[in-house]
């Protein structure tokens, strides 16, 4: 078999990992294996390169995606996703994507047009529906835990606030389970939106508990217009659903107004792209691969159409139609048991 293997949408750290297992397995079967550059651009344009061994060789702990990968429009202009249809039937045995909803979007209308598409689930926003696990969730939590920990000393010495923003999009994956592994001292998601007056208050309960200091995390893709403040238009869009809600400044508003209140010093970090780069931690290292060899198995069964999905510590192959439409958001109760720490 010829088989294909993409990333596309936002790069997160585990997917080289996942990379190397699709490859690596596939050619110890004795299949060739292609990469396709920088997502579903690379089929449109298609430029196969074949990958041999030595491209898999010291990757599983290397950030991005060897292969490139693009937040790229097959709607716009239209008829791309027909030419990706056609350049699959022409080139490929087998398509192994691997990327978040929009990518599974586009995996899905393509195999209910009987392309040989597998997915494999991405996203350091660990929004998808219906897995317990997506490749870079753990890395960028990790990366939110340490940079709270770090801040947590500065701010302790200075007696501050610190506002922590962090991606996400919009669920608050990120915010929370980032935030509860720092000890965040407050944590806003766009799940369990709260007004300004919640955020003031809270503070000032916790200075009269006798807390000088306050870490302050904040998903971008709150609501401002809860907090008080207003949405600013159209923001520039790019790719498949790109709003850049880091544009809109959520963690510096919510810095701004606590010291317009009066009686606390400021400070704001923006986590962006940190949350993104650098090296994936062992956990999806080791999920990354299995996931990638499940997506691998998959193919070579040819269960076009389906995604390995995590749930209950198990991997389940599922329909593509079951990740395609929609976000998975965090759950009532967890957000509760964040804010016993509060
Ligand atoms: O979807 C992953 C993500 O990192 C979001 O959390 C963030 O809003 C977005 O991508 C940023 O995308 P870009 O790197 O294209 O600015």
């Amino acid at each position: 078999m010829r088989i294909g293997i993409l990333t596309a949408g936002g790069d997160a750290p585990g997917l080289n990992a996942a990379i190397r297992a699709v490859g690596r397995m596939a050619l110890a079967d004795g299949h060739t294996v292609v990469g396709v550059a920088n997502g579903w651009s690379g089929l449109v344009t298609y430029r196969p390169r074949e990958l041999r061994d030595s491209d898999f060789a010291g990757i599983i702990g290397l950030g991005g995606t060897i292969l490139g990968t693009a937040r790229y429009d097959l709607d716009r202009p239209a008829g791309g996703r027909d030419q990706v249809l056609a350049a699959i039937g022409e080139h490929l045995d087998a398509l192994v994507a691997i990327g978040g909803d929009g990518t599974q979007r586009i995996s899905h209308w393509l195999a209910e047009r009987g392309a040989p598409v597998v997915g494999v689930p991405k996203t350091l926003d660990n929004d998808l529906l219906g897995t317990d696990y997506c490749i870079g969730f753990d890395t960028a939590i990790s990366l939110v835990a340490e940079s709270l920990d770090r801040l947590y000393t500065t701010a302790a010495s200075h007696h501050r606030v610190m506002v922590v923003e962090t991606m996400g999009r919009s669920t608050g994956w990120v915010a929370a389970l980032g935030g509860l592994a720092g000890g965040a001292d407050l944590v806003v998601i766009p799940e369990f939106p709260l007004t300004m007056e919640d955020v003031l208050s809270h503070l000032v309960r916790r200075r009269a508990r006798g807390h000088a200091f306050s870490i302050v995390v904040v998903a971008e893709g709150v609501n401002l217009t809860s907090l008080g403040g207003q949405e600013a238009g159209e923001l520039p869009v790019e790719g498949v659903r790109g709003t850049r809600l880091a544009l809109r400044g959520v963690g510096h508003f919510v810095a701004s107004r606590i010291e317009a209140h009066g009686g606390f010093e400021v400070r704001t970090t923006v986590l962006g792209h940190l949350q993104r780069g650098g090296s994936p931690t062992a956990y999806d290292r080791i999920w990354a691969t299995r996931v990638g060899a499940a997506a691998y198995e998959a193919a070579v069964a040819g269960r076009w159409g389906t995604i390995p999905l995590v749930r209950q510590g198990r991997i389940e192959l599922a329909p593509l139609s079951d990740v395609a439409e929609g976000q998975r958001h965090v759950p009532r109760e967890l957000y509760d048991l964040c804010a016993r720490f509060f």
